[in-house]
């Protein structure tokens, strides 16, 4: 006999107590489930009267009060965890039953419970979501893998209780297994870039104008009514504007100088690494985190490492605020276009048919990178699907190149002063790579055939070469 609940949560820690919620207030008879029982029951008597959950103690009760095909959405600590509650799930469970995993796992491990959950004729449905506790309450962007066939039951659901801009949801179906635990970890690593961005425009406009946090503060909330507008500068306006209760100084002086990270930039970055792709933007910002936490090498290297740069003199506040300003939005074109790159040859590597269009767009909304900026990002794959990289998109071409001197000015700027700006640089120079005619690769490339043979091609006709180099030093094909 099957039960009446149209979608289950099982794990109603803070995320999935706030998505039970959400459904609902939608409207959908919710069953719910945790390991340990007083939190449904807690669940249920806080918030029981805002739509109709189903609660049960064992997990053989919550999959008996859910209507067939079920939709169980898994909502535990990524990892064992979530392993342990699909084991007890799946012999309760019955052919075309859905199973959704919205927790953040890492998607080889997605790939793999797909391909076991199939075995038994299950559906399973990694899905990114983001946003956070108040996103899953009040509408998240929602990034949902595994079969198209699922999707069409579950995907109604998810676009009924996700965010929605211009009244267009924030959830899509994104691709096969994987996939959208894939365009989770990649939304995250670019959430790392555009935070480290910020943070190094806020440090140039502290060192450069020696201004105070509040005044830094009112810059960003000025540049939030521009084409820089976006949830991360809104929080920073208000963040910097903040101050201490205790200390009466600004918020910002007072917290430690030490980054902390989740692990999502690094999967990201070793990801990077596997496919070969540079997404040098993320990477600095994962980095750079590690950097701040570096403390032993930190306090060693402050006792005796000068700087010899002179104290920071700007002639022009305004110009030069502006400068940060471009050099900011067009440092952030080049993170957000490496991101996307990292989506494409990922589709490529593991087989998924992914629409980048559709992922910005998606993410304009409910989830932390949310930015009028992504709407750019839509038209620019509406206008060519395959676009090689998103820099070449005329808009993004133009941008960047508009802001090409400020940025110039800046990065050098900080490097004469001291500052560092491991983003900012970054992306200048892989602006500078990817758009070079020529690059010293052809140098390495001889190198590596003079030490170890590797051999290299050469410009003007077609085979693979090697020279002898401790020999005659003639060329043979190789
Ligand atoms: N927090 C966020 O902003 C955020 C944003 C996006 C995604 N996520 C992801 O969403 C998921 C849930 O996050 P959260 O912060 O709400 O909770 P969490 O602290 O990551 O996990 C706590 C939940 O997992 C359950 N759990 C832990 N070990 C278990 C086991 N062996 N068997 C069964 N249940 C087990 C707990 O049950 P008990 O109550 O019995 O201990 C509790 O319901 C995570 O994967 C997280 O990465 C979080």
């Amino acid at each position: 006999m099957s039960g009446t609940a149209q979608i289950g949560v099982t794990g109603l820690a803070v995320m999935g107590r706030n998505l039970a919620r959400n459904f609902a207030r939608h409207g959908y008879t919710v069953a719910v489930h945790n390991r340990s029982y007083a939190r449904t029951q807690s669940l249920v008597e806080e918030h029981g009267d805002e739509g109709t959950f189903v609660p049960s103690e064992s997990m053989a009760d919550f999959v008996a009060s859910l209507e067939r095909p079920r939709k169980v959405v898994i909502m535990v600590k990524a990892g064992g965890p979530t392993d342990a509650v699909i084991d007890e799930l799946v012999p309760l469970l019955e052919e075309g039953d859905i199973v959704v995993d919205a927790g953040n796992a890492h998607f080889p491990d997605t790939i793999r419970r797909e391909a076991a959950l199939k075995e038994h004729g299950l559906h399973f449905v990694g899905t990114g979501v983001s946003g956070g506790e108040e996103g899953a309450l009040n509408g998240p962007s929602i990034m949902p893998g595994g079969t198209r066939e699922a999707y069409e039951s579950l995907g109604p659901i998810l676009e009924d209780i996700s965010a929605k801009v211009d009244g267009v949801p924030c959830a899509t179906y994104v691709g096969s297994d994987g996939a959208g635990h894939f365009v989770k970890m990649v939304h995250n690593g670019i959430e790392y870039a555009d935070m480290q961005l910020i943070a190094e425009a806020y440090d140039l406009l502290r060192q450069g104008l020696g201004a105070s946090a509040a005044e830094i503060g009112e810059i960003f909330a000025q540049w939030n009514t521009g084409d820089l507008e976006s949830f991360l500068i809104e929080i920073t306006a208000d963040v910097l504007k903040h101050t201490d209760a205790d200390t009466g100084k600004a918020f910002v002086d007072i917290i430690l100088d030490q980054a902390e990270q989740k692990g999502t930039g690094r999967w990201t970055v070793q990801n990077g690494l596997d496919l070969g792709v540079p997404i040098t933007g993320i990477a600095e910002a994962t980095f750079a985190r590690a950097l701040s936490g570096s403390v032993p090498q930190r306090e060693a290297a402050r006792a005796v490492l000068p700087a010899h740069a002179a104290q920071w003199e700007v002639k022009d506040r305004d110009a030069f605020i502006e400068d940060v300003r471009q050099a900011l939005y067009a440092s952030k074109v080049v993170a957000y276009s490496q991101g996307f790159d990292q989506i494409a040859a990922a589709a490529t590597e593991y087989g998924w048919d992914i629409d980048r269009g559709a992922m910005a767009r998606i993410w304009r909304g409910g989830c932390i990178i949310r930015a009028r900026f992504l709407n750019r990002i839509t038209e620019a794959y509406e206008r060519a699907a395959d676009l090689p990289l998103l820099l070449a998109d005329e808009y993004f071409t133009d941008a960047v190149a508009s802001g090409l001197p400020a940025w110039r000015r800046v990065v050098a700027g900080a490097a004469q002063n001291g500052v560092p700006t491991p983003a900012f640089s970054s992306s200048l120079a892989y602006y500078d790579g990817v758009r070079a005619e020529r690059l010293p690769a052809a140098l390495v490339q001889a190198q590596r055939d003079f030490f170890g043979a590797h051999t290299y091609k050469r410009v003007d006709r077609e085979g693979t070469f090697h020279t002898e180099w401790s020999g005659d030093r003639t060329e043979a094909e190789a």
